[in-house]
């Protein structure tokens, strides 16, 4: 049900410091990124967590591409009521109203319709001309109130559109009832000037401007998506459409977490509020980072392991006088908390689960039981315990929960000469042990080889990494690994005192992911070209 309730523009001329929305496209552009589905649970925790992060905006998927997304959609429309949940549509009748029917039973739903504008794309993939472009946006537009208050449109490629096309394109998607235009630089090639006059040239020239909310939406094949997202709210956008960790096609899409500190730490340049918990911010890059198995570079601002570490024995002594000498944001504000010993084999569950709670994770009873006995047994192998282990366990924890395949036990015979063997068992999803053995070219090999067989699924090792997760000689390993199947990357994660059982369960988490995947796209819309 679409309640009309508290359409953006409204919310945001109630307040005195203008509020620029922020729009998560982490499911959905994010989902993009080579190697980065998710299935129906994960989509839903992640929802979750950018509800309570307190974006304005879930795009939560795209309807048509498959029953999976459809389905994706429509649970998130059901569940999440503080934000606006909107799904993805083609310029097209079938899509419009595929959206229409997956976000219906939102509080508040939105139909995001893009079609492309520029020259290059309308000469070479759309092969439509101009008029086309204008009817069928006012058509989808209107068609899309009929199931929603709340319409979006993009002009895709907006960036590289002839200014006075584009300005005609918007006129005829507000006249035809769009409430949000989002200009997307979707090859990202835009400059922040460039991408900064287009809105103020759009705010300026076409009528109805003030209707509506312009928006921006920026890639980073440059590097400078979150550089134009901030340019754009400076040219009138009041929306940003960004992703967790800056996930998506390609170089990926402006990182939300980027944007929200920049506004809030130079209100002098961007004297904008938004409605993000901040302290909220590293728990859901963590929690994006397991789900999609994408890993955030250490260096990466606000949410990398380096982002608040000082190395240099000048910087060590600076922070020591005064934080705010090499310190422009608290990390706390951001949601770190202090690298501490935090539990051992005596902790109690009551602290077990306050611990997880602070860091973000909110277990019901079952499930922690279930991590719970985990940690008793973590603590037999391991004294001290780490924020990261409790991660690592919450991490593994949920997987194992979803898991069609799960590693029961696992014997290896390797060494200098000879052949590596690997006997694996497995219990299946319908409770069944499997057991077989092969060998292979060293001891990790051989278990992967043994997967194989078992769960009849083949794919080829791009990467394989180890790092270990907290430091000392009883450290957990995390293994990562990528695989290709069908075309199509896969991620895996695992983690263990053990290198080679965390190696089998991340190689076991990918090979899930591909069952996942498969049964997906089992009946996908037929083609999304266009
Ligand atoms: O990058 C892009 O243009 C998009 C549109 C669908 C908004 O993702
Ligand atoms: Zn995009």
């Amino acid at each position: 049900m679409d309640t009309g309730r508290n359409h953006p523009s409204e919310i945001i001329s109630s307040e005195t410091k203008p509020r620029v929305l922020i729009f998560d496209t982490t499911l959905r552009d994010g989902e993009q990124s080579p190697g980065a589905s998710l299935n129906l649970p994960e989509k839903l925790e992640i929802a979750h967590a950018l509800e309570n992060l307190g974006v304005d905006i879930i795009e939560a998927g795209f309807p048509i591409t498959s029953p999976g997304d459809f389905d994706a959609v429509s649970a998130v429309a059901s569940e999440i009521t503080n934000a606006t949940v909107a799904g993805l549509a083609r310029c097209t009748e079938r899509d419009v109203r595929r959206a229409g029917e997956a976000v219906r039973k939102a509080a508040r739903g939105r139909i995001h319709i893009f079609l492309a504008t520029s020259k290059i794309h309308r000469e070479f993939k759309l092969k439509k001309a101009k008029e086309e472009i204008i009817r069928l946006t006012v058509e989808n537009v209107k068609l899309a109130r009929e199931y929603v208050s709340d319409v979006e449109f993009s002009p895709e490629d907006a960036s590289r559109t002839e200014f006075d096309f584009l300005a005609e394109v918007v006129h005829a998607a507000i006249e035809a009832g769009a409430t949000t235009i989002n200009c997307p630089d979707t090859v990202g090639n835009a400059t922040p000037a460039e991408y900064r006059t287009m809105f103020e040239y759009l705010i300026a020239h076409v009528p109805g401007a003030g209707k509506v909310v312009f928006s921006s939406h920026c890639h980073n094949d440059l590097g400078l998506a979150v550089a134009n997202s901030l340019a754009a709210v400076a040219g009138g956008a009041r929306q940003i459409e960004c992703t967790i960790n800056g996930i998506g096609e390609r170089a990926g899409n402006a990182a939300l977490e980027e944007v929200v500190m920049a506004m809030r730490t130079r209100p002098d340049q961007y004297p904008f509020t938004t409605r993000i918990n901040t302290r909220r911010l590293v728990p859901c890059s963590r929690l994006v980072s397991s789900l999609t198995g994408l890993h955030v570079q250490r260096n990466k601002a606000i949410v990398g392991e380096n982002a608040f570490a000082h190395e240099a024995g000048i910087h060590q002594d600076g922070i020591l006088k005064n934080r705010s000498t090499y310190e422009i944001m608290a990390p706390a504000d951001v949601g770190w908390v202090q690298n501490k010993l935090v539990l051992g084999k005596h902790s109690g569950r009551h602290a077990f689960r306050q611990r997880l709670e602070e860091l973000g994770h909110a277990l019901d009873e079952a499930a922690l039981d279930r991590a719970f006995a985990a940690f008793k047994v973590l603590c037999d192998k391991k004294k001290e315990i780490y924020d990261e282990d409790l991660e690592a366990l919450v991490d593994e924890q949920l997987k194992t929960e979803r898991a069609l395949f799960q590693l029961k036990s696992l014997q290896v015979m390797a060494g200098t000469y000879g052949v590596a063997t690997a006997t694996v068992t497995l219990v299946d999803s319908s409770g069944a042990e499997i057991t077989d053995a092969a060998t292979g070219d060293g001891p990790v090999d051989a278990m992967f080889a043994t997967i194989q067989r078992l769960t009849k699924i083949s794919a080829t090792l791009d990467s394989f990494q180890v790092r270990s997760i907290t430091g000392g000689r009883e450290a957990q390993g995390e293994v990562s690994v990528e695989l290709t199947h069908s075309n199509r990357k896969v991620r895996g994660r695992g983690f263990s005192t053990d290198i080679l059982e965390a190696s089998a369960k991340a190689y076991l988490a990918a090979i899930n992911r591909i069952r996942t995947m498969n049964e997906r796209t089992v009946g996908q819309a037929s083609s999304l070209e266009a």
